[in-house]
């Protein structure tokens, strides 16, 4: 920990970044410097930031002599007793982070991409150099969800996390869901409102999702959970026709990040999923963003809110500066609630048993049905419901919407490959796994 000037009293801060999230802190820290000061017991001072282009136009206004394209400006003066990162990225993010720690620094990241790929290493760091490594924002933008299992709901045993934690795939689902949009008319539209990037992938694939699940997985169940070990499928192949028959069935579509933890093992997924449309979740709808954690003692608990943006994200960014600058300020030993050495085997997704929901095109001629049940039966696929939907007379092909009891995930899968190779189905037009 680096001691405070005892003279002018002030914690400075280096800042990596100032784009949506870096303007906003540094407005915030400004905006309420005298807050701060009370709260904390001296000042806190933005001394440096780093930026890509310093003659770029800036949404806040910065003062004089404050941008600079040096990292070691930041990195390598002893003056800066905490380092904000607010770049993105995993190189050369996850450089700048090592060294801070290396140096002594506190740090605070919003960077979910380095923290689901590195952050066992970068808490050990942290750790080894007696700072604190907070990254609150990384999930969930301004809604409290690390601090909470860190601390709060740390006496539990925490068995589930269900959460919708990207609000770009939340908003285009939700159009989806309530404006029967086809997928990429309700991309293009998100795109417009500057939700969706240029290149969507990392939103739509669910790559975004799957590193905030790595992270509130790993703190959840005190275990390491890596980006990679998160089983992912995104939302592109979804049609407007499996929403409307997912609310004929009582259903709502929703892109979900799923932790769960049984006899040691524990799954991670994120995919869509149909869930009952009065559940809590189905209701988190546009932008929004929604974590439900479950508890051996809490229970259900759900924390919901805006997922990203400049200030809800600032929110995140400026407590956990509060909180690394009062450590320091009072000269508090820097020791980390974060534990994540409990062993446990990931569950493959050919494992998972639950319901699915399958959507096939067939030839619309006598003895189909009876085919595809012999398929589904033999390997022990229990019918749960049978819909056909929109014949097409000039095709002669109807649409067969199929939900399962719960079955075993290789089973499906075993019986997709077989119900292709029927000369009567036409395609399989989708298969979503349901969530209770
Ligand atoms: P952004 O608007 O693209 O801003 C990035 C900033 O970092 C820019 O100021 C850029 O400089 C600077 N930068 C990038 N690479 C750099 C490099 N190699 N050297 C020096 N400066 C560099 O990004 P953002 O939306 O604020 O996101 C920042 C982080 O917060 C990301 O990890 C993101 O995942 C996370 N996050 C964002 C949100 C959100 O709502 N935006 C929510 C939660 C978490 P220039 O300005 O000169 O180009
Ligand atoms: N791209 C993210 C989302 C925002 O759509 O939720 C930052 O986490």
């Amino acid at each position: 920990m680096k001691n405070v000037n005892p003279k002018d009293r002030s914690i400075n801060v280096g800042l990596l970044g100032l784009g949506v999230v870096g303007s906003g802190v540094l407005k915030a820290l400004t905006q309420k410097s005298a807050l701060i000061t009370k709260q904390v017991g001296c000042a806190v001072h933005i001394t440096r930031i780093l930026v890509k282009d310093q003659d770029k136009p800036r949404a806040v206004e910065v003062p004089k002599g404050l941008l600079t394209t040096d990292p070691s400006h930041i990195l390598e003066d002893p003056q800066v007793h905490i380092v904000v990162e607010a770049m993105g990225g995993e190189m050369p993010a996850l450089d700048y982070l090592r060294k801070a720690l290396q140096e002594g620094k506190s740090v605070v990241t919003a960077n979910k991409e380095v923290m689901a790929k590195h952050g066992p290493e970068l808490l050990e760091l942290a750790n080894k150099n007696c700072v604190q490594l907070l990254f609150e924002a990384s999930v969930g933008g301004g809604i409290p969800i690390l601090g909470p299992l860190t601390k709060d709901l740390r006496g539990n045993e925490i068995t589930a996390i269900r959460a919708i934690i990207n609000g770009t795939t939340n908003y285009i689902l939700t159009k989806m869901t309530y404006e029967n949009m086809e997928f990429d008319e309700a991309l293009k539209e998100a795109q417009e409102l500057g939700y969706a990037e240029a290149d969507p992938t990392n939103d739509v694939e669910g790559i975004d999702a799957g590193y905030k699940l790595a992270i509130l997985a790993s703190l959840a169940f005190q275990t390491k959970v890596a980006a990679k070990d998160v089983y992912r499928e995104g939302i592109s192949r979804l049609a407007a026709r499996d929403f409307r028959y997912a609310r004929e069935l009582g259903y709502v579509i929703k892109l979900m990040a799923i932790a769960r933890s049984e006899g040691g093992q524990l799954e991670a997924r994120v995919h869509p999923v149909l869930i009952p449309k009065e559940a809590p979740l189905a209701k988190v709808d546009g932008v929004l963003n929604a974590v439900e954690v479950e508890g051996d003692l809490v229970g259900r608990v759900l924390f919901h809110g805006p997922g990203a943006g400049s200030m809800p994200t600032t929110s995140a960014v400026v407590g956990n500066v509060l909180e690394a600058a009062s450590n320091i300020a009072r000269e508090l030993p820097s020791s980390s609630l974060i534990t994540l050495d409990r062993v446990m085997t990931l569950r493959s997704i050919s494992d998972l048993v639950t319901r699915y929901y399958i959507r096939v095109t067939v030839s619309d001629q006598a003895g189909v049905l009876a085919q595809m049940a012999a398929i589904l039966g033999n390997l022990q696929i229990s019918i749960a419901s049978v819909m056909q939907k929109e014949a097409d007379h000039r095709d002669q092909t109807a649409e067969l919407v199929i939900t399962t009891h719960p079955s075993r995930e290789k089973d499906v899968q075993q019986a997709l490959k077989e119900l292709e190779k029927l000369e009567m189905v036409r395609e399989i037009g989708n298969f979503l796994r349901v969530e209770e």
